[in-house]
């Protein structure tokens, strides 16, 4: 017997997070693919390519992985482009393709969750003629997409998610500039956070009358950020307002019909309040901030990870579990039950996200222990994909991908979260044989 088990409520849901841009391949017919093609903006100039092949048929294969690890959930999305490939007409094909994908989760016990956009458009939409996300005609446009979708699924899925992280579509599509449309304009990218939030209260109240049982929510990447000099004022003041900007924004606007800037401009947004029920959490990694003048794109500050933190050598994620923590204590205040929409780390050898994966899902248990509502946590991701502008630099799969032969190979990280997943709990057996290296610190005596 173990000397300590951490254990998960009956019903909990354990999976994985996927996409389908960066999963299924060739995606021609959109707005990422056009920009994978210009020079310089991907990272060694990947292209996506079949990516993991799912449209080809390979979601099968790897969800009897996601299965016979012991499983019981998935996470994914379905493409605007291969629905809605023309505006206004759908393609009966494509969605009969995914409902034998959520029919397939199904008859392997998986029980699914479906994204309806996770930051790519079909190209129609994006064209410059119709302004994509900047033109309020999106609003109905996703809704009409998300009503053919709904209808077509509904047999099988009944777990929903609007449009993954807004947060980050919105700051690097329009502010940073490193998604189509590429913009870097301020203006820009409120007029998009608007149509976002307004296209998300749509797609809810549509879902809501064709399933009025669905549970529907809007994954956010919620990123705690603490001050460099607790106590100094302007340090207190850059991490707070940089919080405000990215994570708890579009929160916000749920929990108060308002799109509140920084500085005190508002925007009425009284259709999106209520809009949620469950919350999406997206946790990667947390930040310190620091005052700047210099620096007024970012609000003054000056983003480091916490001293205490391990970089995973990408420059932009680091894994510091107690930021886990503190993101259940801050959204369990929204009152709402919270499913882990995503959490992982890029580690192709794999030592780290074995840690990474302990200490996360630890912090995870003492917030269930809290009686935080706390339902189910899906690991980005199952199999290394196409990670947007770091194309496949990045890795972050429990399973390894050749992406030229398709070839699987599992890290030990798949073993390790089989383990949790099958047992559903986090004993101290479990991180005696995977991180033994943490078995003194997490288990004294
Ligand atoms: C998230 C995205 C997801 C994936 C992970 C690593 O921000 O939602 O598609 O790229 O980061």
């Amino acid at each position: 017997m173990a000397r300590a088990t951490h254990s998960f409520p009956a019903s909990f849901l354990w999976g994985t997070a996927t996409s389908a841009y960066q999963y299924e391949g060739h995606g021609l017919n959109t707005d990422f693919y056009a920009w994978e093609q210009e020079p310089g903006r991907i990272a060694q100039g990947h292209t996506s390519g079949a990516a993991c092949d799912w449209w080809g048929g390979r979601w099968a294969e790897d969800f009897d992985r996601a299965a016979n690890d012991g499983h019981n959930a998935l996470r994914l999305s379905v493409e605007w482009a291969r629905v809605e490939p023309k505006m206004g007409e759908f393609d009966d094909a494509a969605l009969d393709h995914y409902r034998q994908m959520v029919a397939g989760l199904r008859a392997r016990g998986l029980t699914p969750l479906v994204t309806l956009h996770h930051f790519v458009n079909p190209l129609w939409l994006a064209d410059t003629k119709r302004n994509g996300w900047e033109h309020v005609d999106v609003v109905a446009r996703f809704a009409n997409y998300v009503r053919r979708v709904v209808t077509a699924l509904k047999d099988y899925v009944d777990l929903w998610a609007t449009i993954n992280e807004p947060n980050v579509y919105m700051v690097s599509g329009w502010l940073m500039g490193t998604f189509p449309p590429g913009k870097k304009l301020l203006a820009a990218t409120f007029n998009t956070a608007q149509n976002l939030v307004r296209a998300h209260a749509a797609a809810y109240r549509v879902i809501h009358e064709l399933q009025p049982h669905a549970q529907v929510g809007l994954p956010i990447h919620f990123r705690p950020i603490l001050p460099a000099q607790p106590g100094f004022v302007l340090d207190e003041w850059v991490a707070e307002n940089q919080f405000k900007l990215f994570s708890s924004f579009f929160l916000d606007a749920l929990t108060t019909g308002k799109l509140r800037r920084p500085f005190g401009f508002a925007t009425a947004v009284p259709e999106a309040k209520g809009t949620h029920d469950y919350v999406g959490l997206n946790y990667y990694s947390a930040d310190v901030a620091r005052f700047d003048v210099t620096n007024p794109q970012e609000l003054f500050g000056r983003r480091t990870f916490p001293p205490d933190s391990e970089p995973d050598g990408s420059g932009v994620y680091a894994s510091y579990p107690s930021g886990f923590m503190e993101s259940f204590k801050w959204l369990e205040k929204l009152r709402l039950p919270i499913y882990v929409t995503e959490n992982g780390i890029g580690d192709e050898a794999d030592g780290l996200r074995r840690r990474y994966l302990v200490q996360h899902i630890r912090q995870m248990w003492r917030a269930v222990n809290f009686n935080w509502d706390v339902r189910g946590y899906f690991h980005w991701s199952l199999v290394d994909n196409f990670e947007w502008e770091r194309g496949w630099t990045h890795r972050f799969g429990l399973y390894a991908l050749d992406p030229a032969t398709q070839t699987r190979t599992p890290r030990p990280s798949a073993r390790l979260y089989s383990a949790i997943c099958q047992s559903n709990s986090l004993s101290s057996d479990i991180v005696a044989e995977h991180t033994p290296e943490l078995l003194a610190g997490m288990f004294p005596g």
